[in-house]
């Protein structure tokens, strides 16, 4: 089934979930490399270049997803979860959510307000125009640190995250993480 049944993830929500984690761990990493001060300079001109076309790509997935969520039924939580563990998931999966979503806009108002003024390219096929601000080095650096923060604090949502799934699946032996992996689980 596409969409989430009363106690199951369809397919949908299964196949965006596992692909924006993929990507955004990419790009968690590829943001951290990239910024060594130390980094060859062409290198790291080609590195940003992948990094805006992987983030756009994050960002129209991430908007999807966030449509999806809004648009289907929630599943009803896994069985044995108290009511402070439900709002708890609930409040970090609408976090991660957030998050998806204004780490790229953050990245994409950096790339807009930079004096450089290097257009961003989508994968050599496209140009993405840039957000309507007014370009000046304080505006940058202010995105920048924004940027940063956000995607940091998003890196550090997400090992919580999947520490919780993993100690679902591992120590409390339930269906958390067989449910968000294919919508053939059967409960106990
Ligand atoms: C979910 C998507 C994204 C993630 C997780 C992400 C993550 C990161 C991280 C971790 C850094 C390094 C921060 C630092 O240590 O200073 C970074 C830097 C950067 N990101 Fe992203 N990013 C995303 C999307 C985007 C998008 C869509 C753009 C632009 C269109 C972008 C443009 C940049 C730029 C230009 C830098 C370098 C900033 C500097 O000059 O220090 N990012 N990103
Ligand atoms: C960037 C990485 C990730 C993001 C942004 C993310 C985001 C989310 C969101 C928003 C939900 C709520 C789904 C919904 O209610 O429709 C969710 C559910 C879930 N995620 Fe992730 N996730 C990430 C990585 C991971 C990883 C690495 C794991 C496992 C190791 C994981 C395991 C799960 C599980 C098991 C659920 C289902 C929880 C439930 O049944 O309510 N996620 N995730």
């Amino acid at each position: 089934m596409l969409r989430n049944g009363p106690d199951a993830f369809g397919w949908a929500t299964i196949l965006l979930h596992w692909a924006i984690a993929l990507l955004i761990a990419g790009l968690l990493v590829l943001g951290y490399v990239m910024t060594r001060p130390d980094i060859d300079p062409v290198l790291q001109f080609d590195l940003f270049q992948w990094h805006k076309s992987f983030g756009f790509t994050a960002l129209g997935l991430c908007i999807i997803r966030v449509l999806w969520w809004l648009a289907n039924r929630h599943p009803a939580a896994v069985a044995g979860l108290s009511v402070r563990e439900r709002r708890a998931s609930f409040i970090v999966h609408i976090l991660l959510l957030c998050l998806t979503l204004s780490v790229p806009v953050t990245g994409w108002a950096l790339a807009s307000t930079s004096t450089l003024d290097i257009p961003s390219f989508y994968f050599n096929l496209v140009v993405i125009p840039p957000l309507p601000l007014a370009k000046s080095a304080v505006a940058e650096a202010l995105w920048t640190t924004a940027h940063a923060v956000l995607a940091y604090g998003l890196a550090g949502l997400v090992l919580l995250h999947a520490a919780a799934a993993l100690h679902h699946h591992f120590i409390r032996r339930d269906a958390v993480l067989v449910r968000m992996l294919h919508n053939r689980w059967r409960d106990g």
